[in-house]
């Protein structure tokens, strides 16, 4: 009998990451780490978050693998099955969110993709974040793969354009900057840069749903709540209040 238990419980106890499954997907096999799990820094050193937030064995999060999850993580626990403990979690989320690998919960990263992308969100590497080719039009359909959340839809192609505000404004740059410093340099199309947040949808509400993410001012002023890349139901969902959507 006890053989046949211990039998059964195999595959579970090999299971790792346990107990918090967030950033993460099933690959066919093994439940493992998504990029955007990782794709963010910690807001305290990497190595004070390894001595915070040990590898339980040895392995830290990373994209494609199933480590386990330091349970200071995410849990008071010492062993599982360990409840999520929301406490815990913020105070990681806040300080050592890629150690833990849930960078795809902070605000940068946890919001709405577009309902129909041009690519498939789930998959986008770190390097396509930093692509020249690839960053704006990630920016629009799939913001939360790469920490885009606050962006409104618009970045620069390019990493360095603020290096020198000049460029916005000589003669010979505007192709480029254009191009490439549509954050920087105010290029965006304004559907997607500039628009008010706070148009009412109509007269007839007198009280809307709660926000349900903490970042609806912030998204509504670079232009959400019109934002028709997304959903009616999808802004609704997220930021009823801020949007003034019933
Ligand atoms: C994801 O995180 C939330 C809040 O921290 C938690 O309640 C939930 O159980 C987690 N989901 C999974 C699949 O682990
Ligand atoms: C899934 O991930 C596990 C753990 O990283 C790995 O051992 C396994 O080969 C992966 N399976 C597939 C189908 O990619």
């Amino acid at each position: 009998m006890l053989f046949i238990f211990s039998f059964l419980l195999v595959p579970f106890t090999h299971a790792v990451i346990s107990g918090d499954l967030n950033c993460t997907s099933y690959n066919g096999t093994a439940f493992v780490y998504t990029p955007a799990a990782v794709a963010c820094s910690n807001a305290i050193s990497d190595a004070s978050c390894a001595v915070l937030y040990p590898a339980p064995n040895t392995d830290y999060p990373a994209a494609g693998n199933d480590a386990e999850r330091a349970y200071a993580c995410y849990t008071t626990a010492t062993a599982t099955p360990a409840a999520v403990v929301q406490d815990i979690k913020t105070a990681a989320l806040a300080n050592c969110a890629k150690t833990c690998g849930l960078c795809c919960q902070t605000d940068d990263y946890s919001c709405p993709n577009v309902a129909y992308p041009r690519l498939n969100c789930a998959t986008i590497t770190t390097s396509q974040c930093n692509s020249v080719a690839w960053r704006t039009i990630i920016a629009t359909d799939c913001p939360s793969a790469c920490g885009f959340c606050n962006q409104g839809g618009c970045v620069d192609a390019v990493t360095n354009c603020a290096n020198d505000l000049s460029i916005c404004n000589t003669v010979g740059m505007q192709d480029f900057v254009n191009t490439y410093c549509q954050k920087t340099c105010g290029r965006c199309p304004s559907t997607t840069a500039s628009s008010s947040g706070s148009t009412a949808s109509s007269g007839t509400c007198t009280s809307y749903a709660a926000d349900s993410s903490s970042s609806c001012a912030a998204w509504a002023a670079n232009g959400f709540c019109t934002n028709t890349f997304y959903t009616a139901a999808q802004r609704k969902a997220r930021c009823a209040t801020t949007c003034k959507l019933c």
